[in-house]
């Protein structure tokens, strides 16, 4: 079973924020999840780096596109193992080997016969390096996105025949009803379709800062096809010598933004049928973060997350821990510091810390550190029957909020059977001896169940814990309760989420 998943490839006209750590963050929780399940996965994130945004942002600092984004993609490269991202590979279109196949599936397409060369005048956001349709424009001729007054553009273009693929991707949303995910990015998409596809421009003409179209080399390709090839590039030379086009495509899910809609749901399709390729199985589209006071997230506003504080402060699995657990994947939500130290008190240290580090407390002091091998609690058992298979559907969903909770809710379970056991009176009585055995044998169980059933979420965390509890691996055949936990020896664990 091969899996590939992909997040957006940012731009480096400006710095990596919490938005770019939020999509890798659940593309990462995807690809970690679909290794444990023995999937051959592939990971894939990356720099956008052509394209007006890029060029105008380089030359009000006065500096070269390349060495804008040389600085740029340096900090992207290094934000994803700071998140703990588990990606493939690090795309850059400045690449030579993207740049080469680019030209490669853009030929195809020309040679196909969808391009043709025309005037295009339009109104267009320099910031979305879009031109935008009727329909999308806000009052005063602004951008729905930047909210900026867009420009008047005119000029010769190579243009796509996107009309020409009205019917196919019609037909493809029709046969696919989890094409694009959730369901409410779906219907917005299809009636963007049934609206009536536009003919879009295909290249550039007094931007030098791009892939040069082969065929008429005084061009260079719009950004975005240039940019949302990548998925499709990096396959080609992501692994020196071998070519993983066969292995891994077409792409299992692409996870993307809402900002970015109508590329990756229209556009990509009908290019790739173009170029006679196969299009993606799934895009998910989440939603945007917001500052706490629920407004779009501003500098000038003061309300953004800085995703280097909340490390800094909490650490990197808080920090994936909390965009998972309060944002629903898929909707707006609002985040800010307090939300983030109120989850990180209440529920990693209060429910999961605590959890873990008295459970083997306990086994250390009443047991000598020795997991008893006896039969677990029924009660606890029956609370656990079906939730690997639960959670493993829910994030063949990319629901990765609702597996979330199905695992948090047993974390609760766990703890509330702490007080109800009660070991610590328990351990008072000789003829309890036997029911205390069941209680701990039961609880680390649990314990190592549900550390793998977090581990895509906090991957280092859970493994300090399945190592403290002799049970390392964090395969997903490890995510249901086995009959006993006996036989294992745990050691003593410092807390996982101290206090802060
Ligand atoms: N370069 C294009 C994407 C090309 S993909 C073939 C681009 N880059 S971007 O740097 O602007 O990144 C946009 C993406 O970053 C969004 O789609 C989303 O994944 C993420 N986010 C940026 N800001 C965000 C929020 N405020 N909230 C959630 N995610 C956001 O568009």
């Amino acid at each position: 079973m091969s899996f590939y998943v992909t997040t957006p490839i940012y731009y480096v006209n400006a710095q990596p924020h919490l938005g770019h750590a939020y999509t890798t963050i659940v593309a990462d929780v995807l690809a970690r999840h679909m290794r444990q399940r023995g999937a051959d996965v592939f990971f894939l994130t990356g720099t956008d780096e052509h394209g007006e945004p890029v060029a105008d942002a380089a030359r009000d600092q006065g500096l070269e596109p390349q060495v804008l984004a040389d600085r740029n993609a340096e900090r992207f490269k290094a934000l994803a193992p700071q998140l703990e991202a588990s990606n493939d590979f690090f795309i850059r279109t400045t690449d030579d080997e993207h740049m080469r196949r680019v030209q490669e599936v853009l030929q195809r397409v020309h040679d196909n016969g969808y391009t043709y060369k025309g005037i295009y005048e339009g109104w267009y956001c320099p910031r979305c390096a879009d031109f935008k349709v009727e329909n999308e424009i806000l009052e005063g001729n602004r951008c729905p996105i930047h909210e900026i007054v867009l420009e008047r553009h005119s000029e010769e273009n190579w243009f796509f025949a996107l009309s020409r693929f009205q019917e196919s991707i019609q037909r493809l949303y029709a046969d696919r009803p989890d094409f694009v995910m959730p369901q409410a990015r779906y219907n917005e998409a299809l009636s963007f379709i049934n609206s009536g596809l536009e003919d879009i421009s295909l290249s550039r003409h007094r931007l030098k800062w791009g892939v040069p179209v082969p065929w008429d080399p005084d061009h260079v390709f719009y950004v975005w096809f240039d940019a949302l090839l990548n998925y499709y590039t990096a396959l080609g030379y992501a692994r020196e010598g071998e070519d993983l086009t066969d292995r891994f495509w077409p792409a299992t899910y692409h996870i993307i933004g809402k900002d970015i809609l109508k590329f990756h749901t229209v556009f990509w399709p009908a290019i790739l049928m173009a170029a006679d390729l196969a299009v993606p199985e799934h895009v998910f589209v989440h939603g945007f973060l917001l500052g706490s006071d629920g407004r779009k997230m501003s500098k000038s506003l003061g309300n953004v997350l800085d995703p280097f504080e909340v490390i800094e402060r909490f650490g990197t699995e808080a920090l994936r821990f909390y965009l998972v657990r309060d944002v629903s994947f898929g909707g707006d939500g609002s985040v800010g510091m307090d939300a983030v130290h109120v989850r990180y008190e209440s529920e990693l240290a209060n429910e999961y810390g605590n959890l873990a580090s008295r459970t083997i407390a306990m086994i250390l002091r009443y047991r000598d550190g020795a997991v008893p091998d006896v039969e677990l609690d029924p009660a606890v058992v029956s609370d656990f029957d079906g939730l690997d298979e639960r959670v493993a559907s829910l994030l063949d969903r990319a629901d990765v909020t609702a597996a979330l909770e199905q695992i948090w809710q047993r974390v609760r379970r766990c703890n509330r059977y702490v007080e109800e056991s009660a070991p610590w009176q328990l351990a008072r009585e000789d003829g309890d001896a036997a029911r205390l055995d069941c209680v701990l044998a039961t609880l680390a169980e649990a314990l190592r169940a549900l550390a793998v059933l977090l581990y895509p979420y906090m991957p280092t965390s859970t493994e300090t814990l399945l190592s403290a509890l002799a049970a390392p691996g964090w395969g997903y055949d490890g995510a249901s309760l086995a009959s006993s936990g006996g036989g294992r020896t745990v050691s003593a664990l410092e807390p996982l989420f101290p206090k802060r």
